[in-house]
């Protein structure tokens, strides 16, 4: 098939919601937390649906949270989640059992995105999509504000990093399918751990283009993170 009109190219959204949350500190997982009355979850899941270059939602969550999950998809009447599966003890493991659907079998570009970043908008998805097929891997970055220096474990200072050359990475990450399912693959074979997706795809050797990220596609961490969270929205 040409795909050379991208309108062709299927896309799939992972969505790893499987956290516990442990630096937010609520009594439930931040992503199911209402942000002005409504879950980061379904905030996340609404711009996707918006989307229309995104054909289906994968979300790795929890066994306990799979029913609230259809819960929230007929309340809030979302349509594009073609599975949910179980989390895992580390994102990578959620990541890596949301890729065994076969749904995303039959994806020609998958982004991973985290539950918890609810202000993702759909131009900026597209943008994502289109360098994804492009380049293979894409992701968003920040150049950060702040200096960035590496310690050492005592806690002096080891090196001091050209900020210009630095990025803050965010999601939703890109990638071809078949680029993605090899990196996990190798990864799981090599036990390698890694931090975000591209980390996957770059341990397995693949080139990872980095675009422009948004200042406002905050991840909601802290509990001063959604106090900011519900101040952009107001
Ligand atoms: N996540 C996941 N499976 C895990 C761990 C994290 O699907 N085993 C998801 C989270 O639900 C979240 C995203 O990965 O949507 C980013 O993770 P993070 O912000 O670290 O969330 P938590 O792991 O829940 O938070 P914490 O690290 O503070 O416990
Ligand atoms: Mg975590």
């Amino acid at each position: 098939m040409n795909k050379a009109d991208r309108q062709e190219v299927r896309t799939t959204v992972i969505i790893p919601a499987a956290g516990s949350g442990t630096r937010f500190g609520a009594s439930r997982p931040k992503q199911f937390v209402p942000l002005l009355g409504v879950p980061i979850l379904v905030r996340t899941l609404q711009a996707f649906e918006e989307t229309d270059a995104v054909q289906n939602i994968v979300i790795a969550a929890s066994p306990d949270f799979h029913a609230p999950i259809a819960e929230l998809t007929a309340e809030y009447h979302l349509t594009k989640i073609a599975a949910i599966v179980e989390g895992g003890k580390e994102r990578q493991d959620s990541i890596f059992n949301a890729l065994q659907t076969s749904i995303s079998a039959v994806s020609d570009v998958l982004l991973v995105h985290d539950a918890v970043r609810p202000f993702v908008t759909p131009d900026f998805i597209q943008t994502i999509i289109n360098s994804a097929w492009e380049h293979g891997a894409a992701i968003p970055g920040l150049t950060p504000k702040e200096t960035i220096k590496e310690c050492t474990e005592a806690g002096l200072v080891a090196a001091t990093h050209e900020r210009s050359r630095l990025r803050a990475i965010q999601t939703p990450q890109g990638f071809r399918r078949e680029i993605l399912v090899a990196a996990y693959r190798k990864a799981q074979e090599h036990g390698f751990l890694g931090t975000d997706d591209a980390s996957v795809v770059e341990f397995a050797g693949f080139p990872v283009h980095v675009i422009a990220g948004e200042e406002k596609n905050i991840k909601i961490t802290t509990p001063l993170d959604f106090a900011w969270a519900e101040f952009l929205l107001r």
